[in-house]
């Protein structure tokens, strides 16, 4: 079994999917946020999905329910430093420009989302704005700078359901996420599919394994102390299955995140959250 050669430690329990989640309710800074719903039709496989929230231990989670507490917030107030600061040739920072952080409530929602025939992720948009309007240089995909800033623009849109179209331009860029994400690469010969679809709930070493979902994100990682960008996690997880992963920013890791955020759909933004 697949699974099982990855796992070099025994500490496999076959508990079942269905039963290993925790009965927790997530709410945040006393609202109610959705961990817990109905898959969407696509999904052939699964009934049920769940964020990634409900497989941590309680006190990860405990970390989550309170923006005090949460490590994610020093981040976002960097980001909001970041907001003010004007950088590059045309002298503006993104607060010359965009009124309110807050206008950007509902984007993370939505994205990736194709433009003029490409599939976009919000650090493209954000690098837009910083090489274009403001003529600076663009950050790093999964830098400081930019983890903090995707942490700001997403948690405006914290609470609300993930919704990403699918349809239309978007369907050929979500067929080929789906193709990624059903194929073994590496040398452990895994899928996505088969820690995350086939085995969620299952205990891997210490580690519960949960659905992969990415409303959460970034998130901060109690492992690595920062946050952490959907792509870098994609990475993390190929590299575990000795696969070389493909690049930040690439076309296959923004079509797997469509195709994840799609498996998704429903779930509240947590933005950002905690994981070990
Ligand atoms: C010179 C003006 C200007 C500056 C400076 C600027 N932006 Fe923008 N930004 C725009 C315009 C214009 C758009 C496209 C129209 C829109 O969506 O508001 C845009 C779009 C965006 C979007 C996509 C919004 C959406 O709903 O599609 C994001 C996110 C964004 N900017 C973030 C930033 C960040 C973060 C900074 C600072 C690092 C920044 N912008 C700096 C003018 C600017
Ligand atoms: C060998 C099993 C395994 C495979 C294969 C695997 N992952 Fe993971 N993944 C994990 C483990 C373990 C974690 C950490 C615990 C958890 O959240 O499931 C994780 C976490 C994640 C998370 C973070 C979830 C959250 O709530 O923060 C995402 C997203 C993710 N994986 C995506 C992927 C994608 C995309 C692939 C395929 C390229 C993949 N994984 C392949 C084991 C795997």
């Amino acid at each position: 079994m697949h699974l099982a050669k990855w796992v070099t430690i025994a500490a496999v329990s076959l508990a079942g999917a269905a039963a290993a989640q925790d009965g927790n309710t997530l709410n945040i800074e006393g609202e109610e946020l959705v961990t817990e719903t109905a898959a969407p039709e696509h999904m052939e496989n699964v009934k049920t999905i769940y964020s990634g929230w409900r497989f941590r231990s309680a006190e990860t989670q405990a970390l989550e329910t309170d923006d005090f507490d949460n490590p994610a917030f020093v981040f976002v107030e960097q980001a909001m430093d970041l907001w003010d600061k004007v950088e590059g040739a045309a002298n503006k920072s993104c607060s010359s420009c965009h009124e309110d952080v807050a206008d950007f409530a509902g984007l993370r929602t939505q994205l990736p989302r194709v433009e003029n025939g490409e599939l976009v992720a919000m650090e493209e948009l954000i690098n837009t704005c910083r090489t274009e309007r403001m003529e600076a240089e663009a950050w790093e995909w999964s830098k400081g700078n930019m983890t903090a800033m995707t942490a700001l623009i997403g948690l405006q849109s914290r609470g609300m359901p993930m919704n990403v179209a699918i349809d239309g331009e978007a369907a050929p860029f979500w067929e080929q996420g789906k193709e990624l994400y059903y194929t073994r690469v590496g040398q452990l010969d895994m899928a996505c599919s088969n820690c995350h679809e086939d085995n969620y709930g299952v205990m891997i070493r210490a580690d519960h394994l949960s659905q992969g979902q990415i409303n959460g994100f970034p998130t901060y990682r109690l492992k690595n102390a920062k946050l952490n960008s959907i792509h870098g996690r994609f990475k993390g997880c190929m590299k575990n299955i000795r696969a070389t992963p493909f690049a930040e920013g690439g076309p296959e890791f923004k079509a797997l995140e469509l195709y994840l955020a799609s498996r998704g759909q429903g779930l509240s933004i947590e933005t950002p959250s905690v994981r070990n």
